[in-house]
This record gives C-alpha cells, sequence and structure tokens, in this order.
C-alpha cells in the first residue's frame, strides 16, 4: 500500500514532534496532527515560529520546513481520520487519579475516545498506530472497539512506541536506536508493519527498524523506560552511601561506566528523575505486575519510585538542616525549573517536590528558569493542593533574571542542568548574597572548589 496521508491524533510533547520529522523526511506524505485543544493548534499555527507551543532544540526548522507543503495542524479530528490511510495515536496517557488503579494504572479514557472516534469515522481500511505508551495488551481493548463499532471495514493495529527523550527529540527523531513496530503475525498484519517500514525508510537505515508482536513492542516501551530510570535510583542511592563515607560518586560513576558491560550513560545523581513519563510508566508496569499476582516483580519496580521520592525529600530535608534548621521567611533561589535542560516541559519535575516541602517551612522561593513562566510554576504548585493558590502566590517570586532572583538570597539551589548556569559570574552573585551564602547542586554542574575558593558553602550530590 501506498501511503499518502497521515493523521495524529494528539499534538503534544510526542506528536508534534514525531509528525513534523515524518513531513520533513517524506515531502510526498500528507500528515495532519489533530488535537482536541484549540490553543496548542493555534500556537502550533502561529505565523511566529518562535511561538510554538513546545520548546526542542532545532524543531522550528523542522516545523517551519514542512509547515503548510506537508504538515498541517488542525483542530478537524474527523476529516483528518476520514482521508488518512495510517492514524497515530499520540494522545495522553496519565496516571489514573480515580478509582480501581487510582495513582497506579494508566488512565487509557483518551485512547478508548480515540479508537471509538477512529471507529465511527473510519469508511475505508486504517492501520492504526499506538505511539502513545500503553499497558501490554492494550491494543486488544482497541481492536475491540474498533470491530465492535465500526462500519464494518477493516482496521490493523500496530504498536510503534516513541523512544525520543525531551530536550534531544528532534536529534532522537533523526536518529534513532532503532524504531520498534509490533503487528500481528497474519499476511494483513505483516502487510500493515511494511506499510509503516516504508515510511521510516524514508531517512531511517533498514538495520534499526525491529518487527516484533505487538505485545513485545508494547512492552518494551515500558521495559526500556524503567530500565533507564532504574539506572538513575541505583546511582541516586549510591550518592548517599558516598556522603556518609568519603567517596564521590562522580568517581563512582565514571569508574563503573568504563565497565562497557555496564555502559556511561544514564549514571549522574541528581536530585531525582523528573518528566512526565519514568514515574507513570513505572507505576503501570507495577500496576500491571499486582494485577497477575506477580507480587515480587511489582515491589522490585516499585523500589525504583521508592528511591526517586527519597531523593527529592533528602534535599530539601538537607538545605533545611544546613540552613541551621530553619528556613522560614528566608529567600532560596531555584535555578531551574524545568524537569531537565532544554526543555519548558515542567511535569514531575524535581524542582516541584523541593518546593513544596520548602514552602511548608515557610521559606520564600525566588525562582529563574530560562523557558519556564511564572504562570507554570504556580500551576505546578497549585496541582499538588497542598496549600491555597494564594499562599503559593504569596511564597513564589519569579524573575527572568539570574542575578535579581540570587540577590540577598541566602542558599542557591540548582534544580535544573542548564547549561548557563555554569557560565555565571558566580562572585556577583556571592557578593549580592546573605551571608555564609550556600549553593545545592542538585545536578553536579557547577565547580564546587571554585565556588568554595570565592567563599560560597557548596554541596553537591553524593560528594
Ligand atoms: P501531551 O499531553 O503533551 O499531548 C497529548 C495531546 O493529546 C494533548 O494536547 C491533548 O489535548 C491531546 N488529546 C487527548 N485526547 C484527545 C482526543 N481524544 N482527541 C484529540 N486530541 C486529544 O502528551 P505527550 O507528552 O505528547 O505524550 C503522549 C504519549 O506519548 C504518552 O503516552 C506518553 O507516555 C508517550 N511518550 C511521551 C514522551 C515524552 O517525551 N513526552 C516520550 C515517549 C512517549
Ligand atoms: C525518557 C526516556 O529517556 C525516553 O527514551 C522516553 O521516550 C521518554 O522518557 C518517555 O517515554 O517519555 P525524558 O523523560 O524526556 O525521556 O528525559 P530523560 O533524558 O530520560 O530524563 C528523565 C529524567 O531523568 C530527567 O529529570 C533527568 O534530569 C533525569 N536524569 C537523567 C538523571 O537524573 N540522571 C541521568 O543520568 C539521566
Amino acid at each position: 500500500m501506498k501511503i499518502t496521508k497521515i493523521c495524529c491524533i494528539g499534538a503534544g510533547y510526542v506528536g508534534g514532534p514525531t509528525m513534523a520529522v515524518i513531513a520533513q523526511k517524506c515531502p510526498e506524505i500528507q500528515v495532519t496532527v489533530v488535537d482536541l485543544n484549540e490553543e496548542r493548534i493555534a500556537a502550533w499555527n502561529d505565523e511566529d515560529i518562535n511561538n510554538i507551543p513546545i520548546y526542542e532544540p532545532g524543531l522550528d526548522k523542522v516545523v517551519a520546513e514542512a509547515r503548510g507543503r506537508n504538515l498541517f495542524f488542525s483542530t478537524d479530528v474527523e476529516k483528518a481520520i476520514d482521508e488518512a490511510q495510517i492514524i497515530f495515536i499520540s494522545v495522553n496517557t496519565p496516571t489514573k487519579t480515580y478509582g480501581k488503579g487510582k495513582g497506579m494504572a494508566a488512565d487509557l479514557k483518551y485512547i478508548e475516545l480515540c479508537a471509538r472516534q477512529i471507529a465511527r469515522v473510519a469508511k475505508d481500511n486504517k492501520i492504526v498506530v499506538e505511539k502513545s505508551t500503553l499497558p501490554v495488551r492494550t491494543a486488544e481493548a482497541i481492536k475491540s472497539i474498533l470491530d465492535n463499532t465500526g462500519n464494518g471495514v477493516q482496521f490493523q493495529i500496530l504498536s510503534n512506541p516513541e523512544f525520543l527523550a525531551e530536550g534531544t527529540a528532534v536529534q532522537d527523531l533523526l536518529n534513532p536506536d532503532r524504531i520498534l513496530i509490533g503487528g500481528d503475525t497474519t499476511p494483513e498484519g505483516q502487510k500493515a508493519i511494511q506499510a509503516l517500514i516504508e515510511v521510516y525508510s524514508n531517512w531511517v537505515p533498514a538495520d534499526k527498524i525491529l518487527t516484533t508482536n505487538v505485545w513485545s513492542s508494547e512492552l518494551s516501551k515500558l521495559t526500556a523506560n524503567a530500565f533507564l530510570a532504574q539506572r538513575i535510583s541505583s546511582i541516586n542511592a549510591m550518592s548517599e552511601l558516598c556522603e556518609k563515607t568519603g567517596a564521590d560518586v562522580n568517581e563512582v560513576a565514571k569508574a563503573i561506566g568504563m565497565d562497557s558491560r555496564i555502559g556511561s550513560k544514564f549514571l549522574k545523581a541528581s536530585v531525582g528523575f523528573g518528566g512526565s513519563c519514568f514515574q507513570k510508566d513505572i507505576l503501570n508496569l507495577v500496576y500491571i505486575a499486582k494485577s497477575y499476582g506477580l507480587n515480587e516483580v511489582a515491589d522490585y519496580w516499585e523500589q525504583v519510585i521508592i528511591m526517586n521520592d527519597h531523593q527529592k525529600r533528602r534535599f530539601s530535608n538537607n538545605i533545611v538542616q544546613t540552613l541551621y534548621n530553619t528556613v522560614s521567611d528566608k529567600k532560596i533561589t531555584f535555578l531551574g525549573w524545568a524537569f531537565k535542560k532544554d526543555t519548558n516541559d515542567t511535569r514531575e519535575s524535581a524542582a516541584i517536590y523541593v518546593a513544596d516541602d520548602l514552602i511548608n517551612e515557610n521559606a520564600k522561593i525566588a525562582v529563574y528558569d530560562p523557558k519556564v513562566s511564572r504562570k507554570k510554576v504556580l500551576a505546578d504548585l497549585d496541582y499538588l493542593q497542598t496549600r491555597t493558590a494564594s499562599t503559593n502566590a504569596d511564597n513564589v517570586l519569579s524573575f527572568d533574571n539570574p542575578y535579581d532572583a540570587c540577590k540577598n538570597s541566602h542558599a542557591i539551589a540548582v534544580l535544573t542542568e542548564w547549561d548557563e548556569f555554569i557560565q555565571y559570574d558566580w562572585q556577583k552573585i556571592y557578593d549580592s548574597m546573605q551571608k555564609p551564602a550556600f549553593v545545592f547542586d542538585g545536578r553536579n554542574i557547577l565547580n564546587g572548589p571554585a565556588l568554595e575558593a570565592i567563599g560560597f558553602v557548596y554541596q553537591g550530590i553524593g560528594s
């Protein structure tokens, strides 16, 4: 089957960049990204390319090249479904906040709504691709809805999970480690897989395109995220032991990372991992394991989350303890609010939880992040429902300049590893602060000895 029209439901962090790259690399395919969120679609269509809703290095150029040529953003979901041969589902799959599986299971209501809408609208055969991260065996549910509520047309369901990381999304999409496609073993299933392979073959070498059955593909995505997060919790666990023993976690990470069986990536000790996916996907994995009665499997993976929560709490506790057991009315400056550098995404950022703890201790939090607005910071804190919105607003000060954010402050906490933090005039910052001037480097990015030479009391993670 020659693919000429693709639709993607969900214009978020995955749908937007993924489809922009497909459109850039496949100029003969018309790619339409649809979303219910009118504001988001309007931002994707904004004439000023700086206003697209997601900040990712290089994304503006890709969108500028393809938008209006063969890349379109629209709220007309039905039209896009009707016209497309391949429909990607790239909607959010957050942790359930109600009912059975609350706080653990993935909430599949948006997925089901998509499936029902596709079934209702489709008048010819479609390939439906799961791009969202889903519990293993979700394709079965999607298939059941499509086959039972559709207009008698044939649907093939493929699983094609996305492995991009935010901040490097465009590079990851252009040069993926692998493209994973899971499909039915039937001849029709294999034909659908082939159609999707042909799309990716426009820029991805054949040896990087891996095909499996649907269940392996769905489970591989959850497994990949669990393994990645587990490495961070493992090194963070060691960071606490380093602090007690005089070992340095950066040295330990380097020493073990040189073992080619372990590898050097994803061994940076930190204030804790954030982001919309690691916690959600592991909780989901734990829930699935429990639902099969595999309690030891569930406990094993849950420990990754427990360790991560501990690491965030330990960071805020240490600030309070070091500042003579009180931060009440003290100004504590947060450098960074995003969950990692080079993104404006703050979902599950460690900064939110550290700030929440410190505001409980009556601290005033001064925030500077190059890409995150005050509105977002306050929305993140309000979402926790720890206190009223007006109390949050009273306790959070926002700055668009790091030097003002640090002025008169008692301590600086580095929550995100933005490169620009390293380049600051730290002498100037020191001169403007209360003394003793503390720096808590939750990312181990600053030069500790150099800061100590200026006069700072410097504490990194794990040393
Ligand atoms: P997101 O919240 O940024 O985007 C999802 C979009 O889907 C929203 O704009 C929402 O309005 C839209 N939507 C929801 N229901 C809809 C419907 N019925 N019709 C039309 N639009 C609808 O989420 P995201 O970060 O892009 O994540 C999407 C999925 O991809 C999740 O399953 C996530 O686990 C997975 N994933 C995310 C990343 C990442 O880096 N963010 C990476 C890999 C995989
Ligand atoms: C992660 C995975 O890396 C992607 O492969 C996956 O597609 C994605 O989740 C997803 O499914 O959503 P992402 O969360 O965007 O990507 O970013 P990561 O680079 O994985 O970082 C996650 C968190 O871990 C960040 O808070 C980061 O600062 C932290 N981290 C990362 C560490 O603390 N130490 C490290 O060594 C690496």
